[in-house]
């Protein structure tokens, strides 16, 4: 018999388990990286507390118009993308992740922006509930984002790489497409197991109207992931 799928209850309590742990991580006067999903969302919201306490004072940027909304709400003090900015840590989730850190990302649709932010940050931080961890990548669908008009020829492209390319819903309006936050497609790419993610990822730079792809490598520099009510911290 199949190990049965953990309660949604149990992994919002995991998910804040983590964030409570990267909070920790969290130095004063630090300029932080916001990252998004549910996971991070319970760490923005951590983060608020602790600011609004007078415990940190932090500046942040956020990788979607989600978190920035909830950090503005919560009172964290924002700042705009501006030449030279860099952060000294970033605070995201992830959809999978295995043990050299290699990471699945976009699930929430935000995998451009996280990728910047990834890129110009000094740490990034993964949060993650007990099943994000994964011996190999690639049972969760690659996010990729779109521009609109190359989506025929990209879906070819990537069909052609051994995927199966879904173009993905709206939640609210299934019948139609979901956008990112720079107005974009995205797509879901089934490839079931991804043994050489770096073989994967160059292929994919090379498809016109391919925006960016869900496969960060080299980017994350510690993971804080919940198993059996405990966070174990995981580096590459
Ligand atoms: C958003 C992401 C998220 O980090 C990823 O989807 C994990 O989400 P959650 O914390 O809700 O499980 O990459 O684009």
């Amino acid at each position: 018999m199949l190990p049965s799928a953990p309660h949604p209850n149990q992994l919002d309590q995991e998910k804040k388990l983590a964030a409570a742990a990267a909070l920790r991580w969290v130095q004063d006067g630090m300029v932080l990286g916001l990252g998004t999903g549910s996971t991070a969302a319970h760490f923005i919201s951590l983060l608020g507390e602790a600011v609004r306490n007078g415990q940190l004072r932090v500046q942040a940027t956020a990788t979607s118009q989600a978190s920035e909304a909830q950090a503005r709400e919560l009172g964290i003090p924002l700042l705009q993308p501006r030449r030279g900015l860099r952060f000294d840590l970033t605070i995201d989730g992830a959809d999978e992740l295995d043990p050299q850190l290699r990471l699945i990302k976009g699930g929430g649709g935000a995998l451009l922006r996280e990728k910047v932010l990834a890129n110009a940050s000094d740490y990034l931080l993964i949060i993650a509930d007990s099943t994000k961890l994964v011996p190999q990548l690639g049972q969760f669908p690659l996010p990729l984002e779109v521009v609109p008009f190359a989506l025929p020829w990209v879906l070819d492209a990537v069909a052609e790489l051994g995927g199966a390319p879904v173009l993905r819903p709206d939640r609210r309006n299934p019948q139609e497409p979901a956008r990112s936050d720079q107005g974009n497609l995205l797509v879901d790419c089934h490839f079931n197991q991804i043994p050489d993610p770096a073989q994967v990822a160059a292929q994919l730079k090379t498809i016109p109207g391919l925006v960016e792809h869900g496969l960060f490598l080299g980017l994350a520099r510690a993971a804080l992931v919940v198993q059996s009510e405990q966070v174990m911290a995981v580096r590459p």
